[in-house]
């Protein structure tokens, strides 16, 4: 088990492009792949993208099952993305609140597309190409701005609608910020 320390937005690494993975068997990028998943599960993501950890590799990973930290949005299939692209299916585009590892403690809300075609390569060379739409194309438009080394808070266009996670939570519900509240942040916030 190796949990790598998540790099944080003001890194210059994470705004560049990571580079394609060119051999899929590299034993390099079975590494990077279990430290994702490492990863991600400690610090209870639904989604990472190698970049976050320090390996600048056009690798992302995201998923989860049905939860109850995620009662309205439906589950996603674990998936590993190797070499990811995204087709955009219509030009309608949805905002909702995001927030990300990188980012610690602070949520936007980001303007995405609402339907994607994605496509790539899962660890065993295997083509992937699915279509997506609303929470799950979410994030994968996340997790690929990612290795395009692009940080939600770039995508905000208004930003006011942008800030400290338990300022915003006062703010837009009038309750208290508590730690039951942090706990169940993704119910209402979306992505961490
Ligand atoms: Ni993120």
């Amino acid at each position: 088990m190796t949990v790598k320390k998540i790099l944080k937005m003001g890194d210059a690494r994470l705004i560049e492009r990571s580079q394609d993975v060119d051999d899929i068997n590299a034993a390099k990028v079975q590494t990077i792949i279990t430290d994702m998943q490492d990863s991600m599960q400690y610090y209870g993501g639904i989604g990472i993208a190698a970049p976050q950890i320090g390996y600048f590799s056009r690798i992302i990973m995201f998923g989860f099952e049905s939860s109850p930290r995620y009662p309205e949005a439906a589950p996603i299939p674990l998936t590993i993305l190797i070499n990811p692209e995204i087709e955009v299916l219509d030009d309608t585009q949805e905002e909702d609140w995001e927030g990300c590892l990188s980012v610690p403690g602070y949520r936007g809300l980001v303007p995405r597309h609402k339907r994607i075609c994605y496509r790539g390569f899962d660890p065993t060379g295997r083509a992937i190409e699915r279509e997506a739409s609303d929470f799950h194309a979410r994030v994968v438009q996340h997790e690929v701005d990612h290795v395009d080394g692009v940080l939600f808070p770039m995508r905000i266009e208004d930003m006011r609608q942008f800030g400290a996670e338990d300022v915003l939570w006062e703010r837009l519900t009038g309750e208290a910020y508590t730690q039951a509240h942090r706990d169940q942040l993704c119910t209402i916030w979306g992505l961490t």
